[in-house]
């Protein structure tokens, strides 16, 4: 999750959110560079001294000028067009959970196994614990088995929500009458915090996520433990 004075992406816990990240170094770094090269040539404006009074065109110039920014775009847009391929790619998910938004809380169904469905709600502030997060915490955490394929499966049953988990790079609107998919990898064990992010009313701010990610061992228990 995000801490104080962390002003960044928060450290990926899945192979998508690492190349997401390495993608964004990327951009920002073409971005700087264009930056810093028209910032120079605005500045050296103000030293201009005329030596090109008389001078109408320059078919040179503007061939090198137009072509070259189009090449640079492309060094952005094939890495974003892998990506975007790469997050769409469902490896055969080894447990699905299907997380429909509600106003305003989650509710999620472990469809895989015998109907495991449950409420999630956050926790009010005023019966937080000394260690919970505020606005963060909820009363029931989804379990996940880590080092696994996890498909989600997302929708909503009043209006629009959005499933989001920074440290996973997952995303996913949940929309009435329709079932979006998507899919994560968490390499290492942990809680992942997440938050509604589609403004959906009064209370769109209080309908976290957070999974428990775990060793298999201990999510084959805790599904024989709630089946
Ligand atoms: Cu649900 Cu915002």
């Amino acid at each position: 999750m995000s801490t104080w004075a962390n002003l960044s992406l928060q450290d990926s816990a899945s192979p998508l959110m690492e190349q997401l990240i390495f993608f964004h170094d990327h951009a920002l770094l073409i971005l700087v560079m264009i930056t810093v090269l028209v910032g120079y040539l605005m500045f050296m404006l103000f030293f201009n001294s005329y030596i090109n009074r008389f001078l109408l065109h320059g078919q040179l110039i503007e061939m090198i000028w137009t072509i070259l920014p189009a090449i640079i775009l492309l060094f952005i847009a094939l890495p974003s067009l892998r990506l975007l391929y790469l997050l769409d790619e469902i490896n055969e998910p080894s447990v699905t959970l299907k997380s429909i938004g509600h106003q305003w809380y989650w509710s999620y169904e472990y469809s895989d196994f015998n109907d495991i469905e449950f409420d999630s709600y956050m926790i009010p502030t005023n019966e937080l614990s000394n260690d919970g997060f505020r606005l963060l915490d909820v009363d029931n955490r989804i379990v996940l088995p880590m080092n696994s394929q996890i498909r989600i499966l997302v929708t909503a049953a009043d209006v629009i929500h959005s499933w989001t988990i920074p440290a996973l790079g997952v995303k996913v609107d949940g929309t009435p009458g329709r079932l979006n998919q998507t899919n994560f990898f968490m390499n290492r064990p942990g809680l992942f915090y997440g938050q509604c992010s589609e403004i959906c009313g009064a209370n769109h701010s209080f309908m976290p996520i957070v999974i428990e990610s775990v060793p298999v061992n201990y999510f084959i228990k805790w599904i024989s433990n709630n089946m």
